[in-house]
């Protein structure tokens, strides 16, 4: 049986991290070859909707922003829609928010963005960076499903009350919520955390303890 073939077969009985062996270790192809088995299933599901007309949304972006970081991170951050940087640079959390989002995923998980997973639950930028609407996310949700169920997270970090209203499909005020761990409806043993967006943080700045306090619980989770 080839690497991938033992990941995969591993992975159907609930096996998701292996410590590489000596002689993977010498052999980096190999190895390599382990870790593209999601990459590569996410490249083609990233294809297959590059062109999307789902909704009108197609007909202002520039491009379809797709998620990025590491796709074998225990955790997810689901933000709601790119941005106009998002939407000329083709990748999520560029710009103000995302600057902000690195620097806390840095300072209290100790991770790189690059180690983490980031997506959104809108894959397009709304016109003037208003809120996608639910028939825009419900377009999307497809995408963002497919995506989560190739990473298989432990945790899916809702980055404000859009996202968590797009994954868990009920509406909500986040700052009764945030803090709370919920099921995800599709995986209930993939838990759904629900914080604040970046973005509301950068204009109300003494919600940034609240964040720190929600990173510390998904810290404390991801043990
Ligand atoms: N805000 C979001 O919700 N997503 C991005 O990608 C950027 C800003």
């Amino acid at each position: 049986m080839g690497v991938r073939e033992t990941a995969k077969a591993l992975e159907e009985i609930g096996i998701r991290e292996v410590y590489l062996t000596e002689k993977l270790r010498k052999e980096p192809a190999k190895a390599e070859t382990f870790q593209k088995d999601r990459r590569r299933l996410l490249e083609e599901h990233f294809s297959s909707f590059k062109n999307c007309t789902k909704c009108e949304l197609h007909r202002s972006r520039s491009q379809v922003v797709f998620g990025d970081g590491n796709p074998y991170s225990p955790i997810v951050f689901v933000g709601e829609a790119p941005g106009e940087e998002e939407d000329i640079q083709g990748r999520p959390f560029v710009g103000r928010a995302g600057r902000y989002l690195n620097s806390k995923i840095e300072e209290i998980l100790g991770l790189k963005r690059e180690e983490v997973y980031i997506t959104n639950v809108c894959k397009c930028r709304p016109p003037g960076n208003r809120k996608p609407t639910p028939s825009e996310i419900n377009a999307c949700f497809p995408y963002l499903k497919r995506e989560l169920d190739i990473i298989k997270p432990k945790v899916i970090c809702c980055l404000g009350a859009t996202a968590g209203e797009g994954i868990l499909g009920k509406k909500f005020s986040i700052t009764k919520v945030r803090g709370n761990f919920y099921p995800y409806p599709y995986d209930p043993k993939i838990k759904v955390l629900l914080t604040y967006h970046p973005a509301y943080i950068l204009r109300n700045p003494s919600a940034d303890k609240d964040f720190v306090e929600d990173l510390n619980k998904l810290k404390e989770f991801i043990g």
